[in-house]
């Protein structure tokens, strides 16, 4: 008797947490920023069904899986042709996309796609203009799981109705992205809305009103230190819109491309997760270094960017060519990074942080995130910061 009721007792209990789990699961889609691998910066036009098992596949063996990368998206260039009743197809590139997304799913992955609000995408591919629902349910019955929707060809239909007017052409623009959101929606199925127009029209502002889990703040990012650095600056001030579901996103990430070096594969990866952006990675996951991997995978600097207090960390101050910014925490602890945008070493030449301008008073204990080191910060501490490279410590208790 005693022992039936025990059990009764611990179902109960048993029960009680899996739904809660599932509440807090379903309830927010992209609680914390969106982590994956997108097909574009590495493999542009070159993506195809193989080259996505293999990354999936990469996702695994190489632990980025269990550090927290759970989308794999597929950019443009998947589209085929429209079916006589206006049913998209895949091109030759994915001779079947619900299987392609079946092997994805049976990684413990998730798959995400792309489309365009207008008649064609960046690359001139099919666009879901006038086939909305259709698409969204296209989507869901393949099972994807994340749509990053790219304004390009939407743009000449919206200079063409409302030529010399701005605010009706934002309008237009708004509602097509409202359109795709409520198709999306119907199909019952969570699928992570990813706005992509290249930070037009303040989006931040209305992104969430269509659903938006992410959107765009920038141009496209680019594999060199000037454009990662360009994009990290011009985020300062949208702090504000970043919070649970909703994520201003700086582009995806070019860890591993181009000719990165280490400290600024770093800074680029470090700034992001101050950020609270989204990280998806871009590079050639098969064939990526060991250098790279320690990148991606650093757990310290990827728990900084799912912080679940989901603030966007702000830029504080910045003198010469060094800029200081903050990221407040869960639990009252606070990320600090400085970021040498200088080419030279700074050894003869070091930067002095200033506590006070963070709010700080007097040393502070932490944790470098990159050397996994426990630190102090001194007030008016001497600096010597690799060029291009960053310091970023987690203060767990900032005085
Ligand atoms: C735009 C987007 C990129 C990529 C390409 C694909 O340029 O900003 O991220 O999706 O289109 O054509």
């Amino acid at each position: 008797m005693r022992k039936s009721l025990l059990l009764a007792v611990a179902v109960f209990l048993l029960c009680g947490r899996a739904a809660l789990a599932q509440k807090s699961s379903t309830s927010v889609l992209a609680a914390t920023p969106p982590m994956g691998w997108n097909s574009w910066n590495y493999f542009g036009h070159n993506v195809d069904d193989k080259g996505v098992r293999a990354a999936a596949d990469q996702m695994v063996a190489t632990g980025m899986r269990d550090a927290g990368y759970i989308y794999v998206n597929i950019d443009d260039t998947w589209e085929g042709e429209r079916d006589s009743s206006g049913v998209i197809h895949s091109n030759a590139k994915f001779p079947d996309m619900k299987a392609l997304a079946d092997y994805v799913h049976s990684k413990g992955l998730k798959i995400g796609i792309y489309s365009s609000p207008g008649p064609q995408t960046c690359a001139h591919f099919a666009g879901s203009y006038g086939h909305e629902e259709q698409d969204a349910k296209t989507f869901a019955e393949w099972g994807i799981d994340f749509l990053k929707y790219d304004l390009c060809g939407l743009r000449p239909i919206m200079l063409q109705q409302a030529p010399n007017d701005r605010a009706a052409q934002m309008r237009i623009m708004i509602a097509a992205y409202d359109k795709m959101n409520k198709a999306l929606k119907a199909t019952g199925r969570p699928i992570v809305y990813s706005l992509c127009e290249y930070g037009w029209d303040a989006v931040w502002e209305w992104a969430p009103s269509v659903g938006g889990n992410l959107w765009r703040t920038t141009g496209d990012v680019q594999p060199n230190w000037s454009s990662i650095y360009a994009i990290v600056n011009s985020q300062a001030g949208l702090e504000q819109y970043a919070s649970a579901g909703h994520w201003n996103d700086p582009d995806m990430l070019e860890v591993g491309n181009g000719k990165l070096t280490l400290a600024e594969n770093r800074s680029h990866f470090g700034m992001w997760a101050m950020l609270a952006a989204p990280l998806l990675a871009g590079n050639d996951l098969p064939n990526m270094t060991p250098e790279v991997k320690s990148v991606l995978t650093n757990r310290d600097v990827i728990a900084l960017d799912q912080d679940t207090l989901g603030k966007q960390g702000v830029r504080m101050y910045s003198e010469g060519e060094t800029d200081v910014w903050v990221r407040h925490l869960a639990g009252g602890a606070l990320a600090v990074a400085v970021l040498n945008a200088g080419a030279e070493r700074s050894l003869d030449h070091p930067f002095h942080l200033n506590l006070s301008k963070l709010g700080l008073h007097g040393t502070q204990k932490g944790r470098d995130l990159w050397t996994g080191k426990e630190v102090e910060l001194t007030e008016n501490e001497p600096l010597a910061l690799e060029p291009h490279g960053m310091l970023l410590v987690r203060i767990a208790s900032p005085k």
